[in-house]
């Protein structure tokens, strides 16, 4: 049976979906009740901002996690780079498509290092964290360096990153390599990222489904 459907992963997702159902709506009420200057203010300073949303999950969907696992498999990714771990829940459909393609390796970076001890002992839970080099810091400075061939990258940290993180990552970027961007809704914040990915002459092919942008590198 696939990774991502033994029990010891299901009952984990099932558990930090629930979990992340109790403790994210508090935040988000909070963040709808601010002033809109003083809430634009803290939506355009990330250390800020998420230094406040410490204790929330914020997790990718279920229906995008299996996405994720889906496309790393097709792609049969061995290494992959994540922007944005949190606790971990994407790390875990990611980290299992990686386990039942036979290994490979998976980077992600978290700013809070309260969030990135969660995600390591829920990867631990999950019997997955030897596939996973968990980077603690700011990501423009722990993905700076990160060597190819990298068959599949996550974006889900500060929106307004995603152009300088794919910067740090394009020369080390797979042929057919391909990236997932989350909050794609959030336009103004992504539009120096989503106007590059879909202009062709930078060597990608590009496409928003729901709030997910994805694309595909060909060199
Ligand atoms: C939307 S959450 C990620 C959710 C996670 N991918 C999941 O599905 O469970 C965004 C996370 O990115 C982290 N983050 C934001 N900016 C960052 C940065 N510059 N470097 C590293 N992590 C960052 C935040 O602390 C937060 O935990």
């Amino acid at each position: 049976m696939q990774t991502l459907f033994q029990p010891i992963v299901t009952t984990l997702l099932d558990e930090l979906f629930r979990d992340a159902e109790r403790t994210d709506a508090p935040l988000m009420a909070q963040l709808h009740a601010m002033p809109a200057d003083e809430r634009g203010a803290l939506m355009a300073d990330y250390k800020r901002l998420y230094g406040a949303a410490k204790d929330a999950y914020l997790p990718i969907s279920r229906a995008a996690g299996v996405l994720l696992y889906t496309l790393a498999r097709a792609r049969d990714a061995r290494l992959i780079v994540e922007f944005g771990t949190s606790f971990g829940v994407s790390t875990i459909f990611l980290a299992a498509a990686l386990r039942d393609a036979g290994g490979g390796r998976l980077i992600t970076s978290e700013l809070e290092p309260s969030k990135a001890a969660r995600a390591k002992a829920n990867l631990e839970r999950a019997g997955l964290a030897d596939l996973v080099e968990l980077r603690v810091g700011d990501a423009l400075d722990t993905l700076a360096d990160v060597r190819g061939p990298i068959d599949l990258v996550y974006l889900d940290g500060a929106k307004a990153l995603y152009r300088p993180i794919l910067d740090r990552l394009e020369p080390g970027l797979a042929d057919r390599a391909v990236i997932v961007a989350d909050n794609i809704d959030m336009v103004e914040q992504v539009e120096s990222y989503t106007s590059h990915v879909r202009d062709p002459a930078q060597g990608y092919v590009s496409t928003r489904v729901n709030d997910l942008e994805i694309s595909l590198r060909i060199r």
